[in-house]
C-alpha cells in the first residue's frame, strides 16, 4: 500500500516536479511579462525573487510533505500536532481550484493550433490582422475552446486515475525529456535566422525605469506560479518522495523551470523580429504573432507543431499536478478509491473549466468585478493566494513546530547543518517579511 504512493526513482520524482512547474506559465506567460515589463531589468528582479523566495519555499514545501507523509489538507497539522494549522492545505484546495479552471482553457487552446497547423498548411497566406481573427473566432465564439478543454480534462484525469507511479511518473519521465529537447532544437533553430538581433534587444532590453512595485509583485506572483508554489502541489509530490535530497532536488527544479522560460523568450522574440512581426502583448503573443512567423519560415509547419506540441506537454504535465492535489486529497480523507477521487475532481472541474471559458465569450454576463473569471482567477491566485500559501508555509516551518525536530527532519534530508541557521532565517524573517511588504505597497 505504501509503495503505491510514492514515487519509484529520483529521476522520476524530479520529472514530476519540474513537469508541475513547468508549464504555460513558462512558455506562454513568462516571455510577453519580460518583454512588457522591463526586460532584462524585470528578468533580474525576477530570478532574484526565485533566488531570495521560490528555492527556499521550495525546501520548505517539499519538505512539509515528506514530513507529513500525507495529504496536504492533514500536511501541517501532522507535522506540528497542531490541526489549527490546516488551514493551509485548505486554502491551497482553493488555489488548486481556480488556477485548474483557468489552466485547462488555455492548455486547449494548444491543441487548437496544432490542429490549425494542419487545417491551415501552417497558416499559410493569413496575414496577421486575419490571424487575430481567427484566434478571436476560435476563443471567444465558437464551441471549440469548450471541446479542446475537454479532451484535456480528460487526458489529465487518465493518467491521474492510474496512480503515481504508474501515471504520473511513467507520464512525466517520457514528456520532460521531450520537452527539453523541444525546446533546444526550437532555440538552436532560431539562432540561426536572419535578422533575429532585434528579438534578443527588445527580450533583454534593460528598462529600469519600468520596475515599480505592482512590476515587483507581478515578478513575485510569476516566480510562485511558475514554481507551482503556495498551493500544494510542490507539497504532495514532497509526500511521495522517499528518497533524494531536498534541498538538491528545489534546487533543480528551480533552475530548470527558469531555464525553460528564459528559453521560451529566445524562441519567441528572435523569431517574431526576424519576420518583421510586432510582437504582440499578453495572450497574443504565442497564438498570433507566432502563427504569422511559421506561416513564413521555412519548416514553419515542423517548427509550428513543436511549438504547439510543446505548449501541450508543459501544460500536460502542471495540469496533472494540479488535479493530483485535489485528488489525492479526496482520496485519503474520505477514503475513496483513486478512480472515483479522481472522477469527482474531474466532474467540479469540467464545470468550472466550462464557466471560465465562456466567462470570455463574446456578449457573456459572467462578469465579476469587471473582468472575467479567466483574468478573475488568474490574477487572485498569482498576485495574492500563491504568495500568501507561500508565505504561510514558511511562517509554520519557521515559527510553528519545533526548532529541533526541523533540524533533525532537515539534517535526515540533505539539508548540511551549517545551512540550517541561514534558511530558518528565511523562513522566519526574509520570506514572510518580503512578501509582506510587496503586497502592502500595491494597495
Ligand atoms: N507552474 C505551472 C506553470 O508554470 C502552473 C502551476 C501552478 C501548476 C501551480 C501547478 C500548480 O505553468
Amino acid at each position: 500500500m505504501k509503495n503505491q504512493t510514492e514515487f519509484k526513482s529520483k529521476f522520476g520524482m524530479l520529472a514530476a516536479a519540474v513537469g508541475s512547474a513547468v508549464g504555460l506559465g513558462n512558455i506562454w506567460k513568462f516571455p510577453y511579462v519580460v518583454g512588457t515589463n522591463g526586460g532584462g531589468a524585470f528578468l533580474i528582479i525576477y530570478i532574484l525573487c526565485v533566488l531570495i523566495l521560490g528555492f527556499p519555499a521550495l525546501i520548505t514545501e517539499l519538505s512539509i510533505g515528506r514530513m507529513a507523509k500525507t495529504n496536504t489538507l492533514d500536511a501541517c497539522g501532522v507535522v506540528s500536532g497542531k490541526k489549527c494549522w490546516n488551514f493551509i492545505g485548505a486554502f491551497g484546495i482553493i488555489s488548486a481550484f481556480l488556477i485548474m479552471s483557468f489552466y485547462f482553457v488555455v492548455a486547449g487552446w494548444s491543441l487548437e493550433y496544432i490542429y490549425q497547423t494542419f487545417a491551415t498548411n501552417s497558416f499559410d497566406g493569413i496575414d496577421t490582422p486575419a490571424l487575430q481573427e481567427l484566434f478571436n473566432t476560435f476563443a471567444y465564439s465558437s464551441y471549440r475552446p469548450y471541446l479542446w478543454l475537454f479532451i484535456f480534462i480528460l487526458t489529465t484525469s487518465i493518467i491521474v486515475s492510474m496512480g503515481v507511479q504508474k501515471g504520473i511518473e511513467k507520464a512525466s519521465k517520457v514528456m520532460m525529456p521531450m520537452l527539453f529537447a523541444i525546446i533546444a532544437i526550437l532555440a538552436i533553430y532560431v539562432a540561426f535566422l536572419p535578422r533575429n538581433v532585434g528579438g534578443y534587444r527588445f527580450y533583454l532590453d534593460f528598462d529600469l525605469s519600468k520596475i515599480t512595485f505592482p512590476v515587483i509583485l507581478s515578478a513575485l506572483g510569476q516566480s510562485f506560479f511558475s514554481l507551482s508554489l503556495g498551493l500544494g502541489a510542490i507539497m504532495v509530490y514532497g509526500s511521495y518522495m522517499k528518497e533524494g535530497n531536498v534541498v538538491g532536488i528545489s534546487f533543480q527544479i528551480a533552475l530548470l523551470d527558469t531555464l525553460i522560460a528564459v528559453l521560451a523568450g529566445f524562441v519567441i522574440f528572435p523569431a517574431v523580429f526576424a519576420y518583421g512581426i510586432a510582437p504582440g502583448e499578453g495572450p497574443s503573443l504565442a497564438y498570433i504573432a507566432l502563427p504569422a512567423v511559421f506561416s513564413q519560415m521555412p519548416g514553419g509547419l515542423i517548427v509550428s507543431l513543436l511549438f504547439f506540441a510543446l505548449l501541450a506537454i508543459g501544460a500536460l504535465t502542471s495540469t496533472i499536478s494540479l488535479m493530483e492535489v485535489l485528488t489525492s486529497n479526496i482520496c485519503e480523507k474520505w477514503h475513496f478509491s483513486r478512480q472515483l477521487a479522481n472522477l469527482i475532481v474531474t466532474m467540479l472541474a469540467l464545470i468550472s473549466t466550462v464557466l471560465c471559458c465562456y466567462s470570455m465569450a463574446d456578449g457573456s454576463k459572467l462578469i465579476i468585478f469587471g473582468r472575467t473569471l479567466f483574468t478573475l482567477f488568474d490574477d487572485i491566485t498569482s498576485k495574492f493566494f500563491l504568495p500568501l500559501g507561500g508565505m504561510a508555509m514558511a511562517i509554520f516551518l519557521g515559527w510553528g513546530i519545533n526548532k529541533d525536530k526541523l533540524r533533525t527532519s532537515l539534517a535526515e534530508f540533505g539539508m548540511k547543518p551549517i545551512f540550517f541557521n541561514i534558511y530558518l532565517i528565511f523562513v522566519r524573517f526574509v520570506i514572510p517579511i518580503t512578501i509582506l511588504m510587496v503586497m502592502i505597497q500595491q494597495k
